[in-house]
């Protein structure tokens, strides 16, 4: 039998801690989604497309070649064969991703490559509809959130090597993309109804991890 868990939430919830640690004690490959609509976005800002206007995004849509590895330990992500990694976590690409990522022609086309990568089992895979719409049918679902303080001060640390990004500016910046994300019209971010909620604000991440384990544990 197989298994896939699906993490939902915010940002700065510890989504991908969580979920490549999740991962690595069981031996299961790793699906980071937000990685596949920064890598877009990397793209069409490379290609100096108007990412607020999303019939010309959705136009360019179907041209980068996005692959990615499942390895929670080197979850590399290339386009058009350069490896990404790296500039999709810019606060230009973070700032514009939302916008992005609500076409829904680059999400009908992201959504179709997540289920094949999904398709075989044993993976944790994290985003914003993964247990509403991409894999319906996990078996473990979790929605993992945390007090906003606590998110910004995270994606602050993240953001260690950016000046601008204190934790003011972060939590304003955060609290957008959040919005935009949870009022979009196409597969916002919501919880599950069978998703189980895990606030993190007072949990460390190893206590993140065991409670998602418990979890997985009851399906097996
Ligand atoms: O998880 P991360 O913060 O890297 O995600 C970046 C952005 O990608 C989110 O703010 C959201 O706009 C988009 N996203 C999405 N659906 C997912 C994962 C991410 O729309 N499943």
């Amino acid at each position: 039998m197989t298994l896939v868990i699906a993490v939902d939430g915010p940002s700065g919830s510890g989504k991908s801690s969580a979920a490549k640690g999740v991962a690595r004690a069981l031996g299961f490959r790793y699906l980071d989604t937000g990685a596949m609509y920064r890598a877009m976005t990397w793209w069409m800002l490379r290609e100096a497309v108007a990412v607020l206007d999303a019939d010309a995004v959705a136009a360019r849509s179907a041209e980068p070649v996005i692959e990615l590895g499942t390895d929670p330990d080197a979850p590399a992500i290339q386009v058009d064969g350069v490896d990404v990694s790296v500039p999709i976590r810019t606060r230009e690409v973070t700032n514009a991703v939302s916008a992005v990522s609500s076409v829904p022609a680059v999400r009908k086309r992201l959504v179709l490559l997540q289920r094949e990568i999904i398709a075989p089992g044993n993976i944790v895979a994290e985003g914003r509809d993964i247990g509403t719409v991409v894999a319906p049918d996990a078996a473990v679902k979790i929605f993992l959130t945390a007090s906003e303080a606590v998110r910004a001060q995270r994606r602050v640390k993240e953001l260690a090597a950016d000046p601008v990004a204190t934790v003011e500016v972060t939590r304003t910046e955060q609290a957008r993309r959040d919005l935009l994300d949870s009022t979009r019209k196409t597969s916002p971010l919501i919880k599950a109804d069978d998703a189980h909620e895990i606030d993190s604000t007072e949990l460390g991440l190893h206590e993140v991890i065991e409670a998602i384990l418990r979890f997985a544990k009851e399906q097996t």
